[in-house]
């Protein structure tokens, strides 16, 4: 058994960048599962289908190019509305489970575990992981976050036209009935509102460690 940190949470929250950290901190592999629907959904735009089409949606999963997971061209706002689409449809979410699970049970680089960040990793992907957090933020300031990340992509937005999407992808994410966005019983809440990117990891680091260390000291112990 590898060792899991499932990071979950509403759109914009840091839990990327948290991830990110953890899995750098820990010397596990990290994947992004939002990048998966955000690639099926590029490629059903590109492909001129309609991303709340099951049979479009589900070819799009099926051919999705995992080197394209650093394109900005799947960050913008437009390409996180249409995964919100892919991602509610069922077909779709079975298409990409076997990928996750496998990169759980088998992290790459024989590393002893791993960090995926997502919307179900601690409820549906890997409900046995070892620890879990769920992050969340003041819908404002969540929205400033992704304004900024969007401008500096060369993205200009109006600021509330953000905050509007976040606020109705979010509520569409909670409200499906196919994996909705929720705190798993046992995930621990890190709200990050008031809290800059190290202050966050550190609070995260505080969260996941004892479970994590536990983990890794039985592995050792054998
Ligand atoms: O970066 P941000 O938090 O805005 O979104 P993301 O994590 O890239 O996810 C984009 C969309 O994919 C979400 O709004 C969800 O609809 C969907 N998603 C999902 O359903 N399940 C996941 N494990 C990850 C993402």
């Amino acid at each position: 058994m590898s060792i899991v940190i499932a990071v979950d949470g509403t759109a914009a929250s840091g839990k990327g960048t948290l991830a990110k950290r953890l899995a750098q901190h820990f010397g596990f592999a990290h994947l992004d599962s939002g990048a998966l629907y955000r690639l099926t959904a590029l490629a059903v735009l590109e492909a001129k289908g309609d991303t709340q089409n099951e049979a479009d949606a589900v070819r799009g999963a099926q051919t999705i190019d995992f080197n394209r997971a650093g394109d900005p061209a799947i960050r913008t706002d437009i390409v996180g509305k249409a995964a919100s689409h892919v991602a509610a449809i069922p077909a779709v979410r079975q298409a990409l489970l076997d990928f996750q699970q496998d990169f759980l049970a088998r992290p790459p680089g024989g590393s002893p575990g791993a960090v995926m960040d997502g919307r179900d990793i601690g409820t549906v992907i890997c409900p046995g992981a070892t620890a879990k957090l769920y992050v969340d933020a003041a819908p404002e300031i969540r929205a400033r976050r992704r304004w900024n990340e969007l401008k500096s992509m060369g993205i200009r937005r109006a600021e509330q036209d953000v905050l509007n999407e976040i606020n109705a992808r979010d509520a569409a994410d909670k409200s499906r009935p196919v994996s909705p966005l929720k705190q798993a019983l046992d995930a621990d809440l890190l709200d990050t509102s008031d809290l800059g990117i190290d202050a966050a990891f550190a609070a995260a680091l505080a969260l996941v460690f004892p479970k994590v260390d536990g983990a890794l000291k039985d592995r050792h112990r054998g």
